[in-house]
C-alpha cells in the first residue's frame, strides 16, 4: 500500500515535537491525525497542512480518559502509524519534597496516556499488516538527574512499556520503535515544568549553543517511521553536541 494512504496519529500534536512530527509525517505522504487537548491549535495546524496540499485532520484528545481514547480508535478508518508524543515533566524538586500529585501527573500522561492509546489501535495497527507504535521517551528514561526523579520514573515507564511490548507482539506485523531525546529547546516543554515561570525556563538551556529542535527530532521520528517495514529502529538517543549526559552539558557562559 503507497503511504499516501496510510494514517499516522500524533498524540500532543499541539505544540513542540508532536506538531513538528505530524508536519513531517504528513510531507512523508500520510494522511495525519493531530490530537491534543487544545482543539484550536490541532484544527490551525491540519488546515494550514491542508492548505499546503498534505492530508490532515484535527481530533480534539485527553490521553489519560480512557472512554475519550476508545471513542477516538472507533472514529477511525485505519490506522498504521502512532506516534505516542503527548507528555512532558512537571516540577524539578528533590525527593525529599516533590508534590505527590505532581508524580501522579507525569505518570498518567507519560505512561497511562501511553498505554491507553497504545491499547486503543493495537487492533488497528496490527490489522493494517505494516504498522508502527513510536514511544517518545528521553534520555530521562536511560539515566537519572537530581530533581528528576518523578520525570524519570514516569519515562522509564514509557521506556519499559515500549520494550515489554516489542517481546510481546514479535511475530505480529508491528513494530516498536522508541526514541529517546535528551536537551529539545521547544516553545512550551519547560515552561510547562516551571508552571510559567519564564526565567527558569529560559535557565534550562542557558549557554548552550545548539539545543535540539522540534524538527531534529520529528525528523529522527519521520526517519525512523520510514524505513522499510521489516527494519526496527528498537532505540534511537538523540542529544545535542553539546550534551554528553544529562549532567554533563557545555554551557559558553
Ligand atoms: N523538550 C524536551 O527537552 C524533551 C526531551 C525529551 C523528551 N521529551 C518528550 O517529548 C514529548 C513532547 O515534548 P515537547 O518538548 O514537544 O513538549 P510540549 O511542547 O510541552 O508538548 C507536549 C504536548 O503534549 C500534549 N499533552 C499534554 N498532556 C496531554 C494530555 N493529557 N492529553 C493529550 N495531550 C497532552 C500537549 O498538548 P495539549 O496541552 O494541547 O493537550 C502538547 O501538545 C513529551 O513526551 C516530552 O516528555 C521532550
Amino acid at each position: 500500500m503507497s503511504t499516501a494512504t496510510r494514517t499516522a496519529v500524533v498524540t500532543g500534536a499541539s505544540s513542540g515535537i508532536g506538531a513538528a512530527t505530524a508536519r513531517r509525517l504528513a510531507e512523508a505522504g500520510y494522511h495525519v491525525v493531530l490530537t491534543a487537548r487544545r482543539k484550536d491549535r490541532i484544527e490551525d495546524l491540519a488546515a494550514e497542512l491542508g492548505a499546503a496540499g498534505l492530508s490532515a485532520a484535527a481530533y480534539a484528545l485527553d490521553v489519560t480518559d480512557r472512554a475519550a481514547v476508545d471513542a477516538f480508535a472507533a472514529s477511525l478508518d485505519r490506522c498504521d502509524v502512532l506516534v505516542n508524543n503527548a507528555g512532558g515533566a512537571l516540577g524539578a524538586d528533590p525527593v525529599a519534597t516533590g508534590d505527590p500529585a505532581d508524580w501522579r501527573t507525569m505518570y498518567e500522561v507519560n505512561v497511562i496516556g501511553t498505554l491507553h492509546v497504545t491499547q486503543a489501535l493495537l487492533p488497528a495497527l496490527t490489522a493494517s499488516g505494516d504498522g508502527t507504535v513510536v514511544v517518545l521517551s528521553s534520555t530521562a528514561g536511560h539515566g537519572t538527574y537530581e530533581g528528576g526523579a518523578g520525570y524519570v520514573a514516569a519515562k522509564n515507564g514509557a521506556r519499559v512499556l515500549a520494550e515489554t511490548l516489542r517481546l510481546e507482539i514479535v511475530g505480529q506485523p508491528v513494530r516498536v520503535i522508541e526514541i529517546a531525546p535528551g536537551m529539545v529547546r521547544t516553545e512550551e516543554f519547560a515552561k510547562t515544568r516551571f508552571r510559567g515561570d519564564e526565567e527558569k525556563a529560559a535557565k534550562v538551556y542557558a549557554g548552550v549553543a545548539e539545543p535540539l529542535t522540534a524538527d531534529d527530532v520529528a525528523d529522527t521520528i519521520a526517519w525512523a517511521v520510514t524505513r522499510p517495514s521489516h527494519v526496527n529502529i528498537d532505540l534511537l538517543v538523540v542529544r545535542p553536541r553539546a550534551q554528553a549526559s544529562n549532567t554533563k552539558v557545555h554551557r559558553d557562559l
